[in-house]
């Protein structure tokens, strides 16, 4: 009798609860704080900061030719690669919104030189915030889908930080992320507790929890790769790839698709929803470069968010979360996505 009294009563709770039909980003950050006790506030405001700049950048992207987005800038920036207006117009956007807000010590991007100390007439607080502004850029002037990249590191000095402050190893990141600028605007985040996406509903400006828990498939059949650079891939890049373009009649035994955004955010979210592996490799032409992507600003926060998700995540020969950083700006090839192509292209490289 009890035993049905409690399941009616359980049903009336659940009846009368108050129902919540959308999470927001706040609210999403509060539940984290309070169920694993790891965001701070510090890092909660950093978060919503960082993803209210994307936004406004969201907003400028989408004005495309009618606004500032478009067109060339005539400038070079550290790596010797032409800059795009939106990609100096959203490195500022995010140094003007996160200068303020006290819980940051320096930023660091992939279009500036040095590192960005928060000006003395700002509080500093414990964090470092490092970004690829605009990923894509080749993408921006033909309305395909971009994206800003962010991580966040704990700032471990008591003084003044320097550049050196920023290298630390990609598993020593608190927070990373990514927003899409493509047929709807999303965040994709992880505090070290799984992976999440939130989608910008335009009307009400708010960042809605979409997808929780996102989780890679250890096993695809699709994989991203710039095919028109093949020619100079090593041997271990040549022979897996042969071997999936092979397919069915290979030791792989199956078919596999092949998908070139030609943004890293774009692929990486597709592989995100669906698995499949992409792959950015140093090759002969680059001897000193170790490939082309930034460690700081792109491998090491998709990697993290990578393994979040259950994939893995590599530069060929290990995990790109252990690598020590010995520069900011430093390149380093990327292996990242459905966790069985990553140890088999991985293995392969091994046994070189
Ligand atoms: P960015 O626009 O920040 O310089 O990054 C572009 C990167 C990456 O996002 C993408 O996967 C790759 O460069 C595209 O390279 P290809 O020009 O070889 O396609
Ligand atoms: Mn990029
Ligand atoms: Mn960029």
């Amino acid at each position: 009798m009890s035993a049905l009294l409690n399941s009616i009563f359980g049903f009336i709770m659940e009846a009368t609860r108050p129902t919540f039909p959308s999470i927001t980003l706040t609210q999403h950050l509060i539940e984290e704080q309070k169920k694993h006790n790891n965001t701070t506030a510090d890092l909660r405001l950093l978060i919503e900061v960082t993803s209210r700049a994307c936004k406004l950048i969201s907003y400028h992207v989408r004005k495309g030719a009618l606004g500032e987005a478009c067109g060339s800038a005539n400038s070079e920036n550290i790596q010797g690669e032409i800059q795009k207006k939106l990609d100096i117009l959203s490195n500022n956007i995010l140094l003007e919104a996160n200068a303020w807000g006290g819980s940051l010590s320096a930023m660091a991007s992939e279009e500036m030189e040095g590192i960005y100390l928060i000006p003395d007439c700002f509080p500093r607080g414990n964090y470092l915030l490092l970004f690829d502004p605009l990923d894509g850029s080749s993408n921006i002037d033909v309305n395909v889908s971009i994206g800003t990249i962010f991580s966040v590191l704990r700032c471990l000095d008591d003084h003044t930080p320097t550049e050196q402050s920023f290298l630390q190893r990609g598993s020593y990141q608190v927070a990373a992320g990514y927003t899409i600028y493509g047929p709807q605007t999303s965040l994709v985040l992880t505090t070290g507790y799984g992976v999440h996406c939130f989608t910008l509903d335009q009307e009400i400006g708010s960042w809605i929890l979409t997808h929780r828990d996102m989780r890679i498939p250890c096993d695809t059949c699709e994989y991203a790769i710039n095919a028109s650079n093949q020619r100079h891939w090593h041997a271990p890049v040549q022979r897996y790839i042969n071997e999936l373009v092979d397919g069915i009649d290979s030791i792989r035994k199956k078919d596999f698709n092949m998908r070139w955004i030609a943004s890293m955010v774009s692929d990486v979210h597709r592989i995100l929803h669906r698995g499949g592996i992409f792959i950015y490799p140093a090759d002969n032409r680059t001897p000193n470069k170790h490939g082309k992507l930034r460690l700081m600003y792109e491998a090491n926060p998709m990697a993290f968010i990578i393994e979040q998700a259950g994939g893995a995540a590599t530069n060929g020969k290990k995990r790109i979360l252990d690598i020590h950083p010995k520069s900011l700006h430093e390149r380093v090839a990327v292996f990242l996505g459905s966790k069985n192509e990553v140890d088999r292209v991985t293995r392969y490289h091994l046994e070189d």
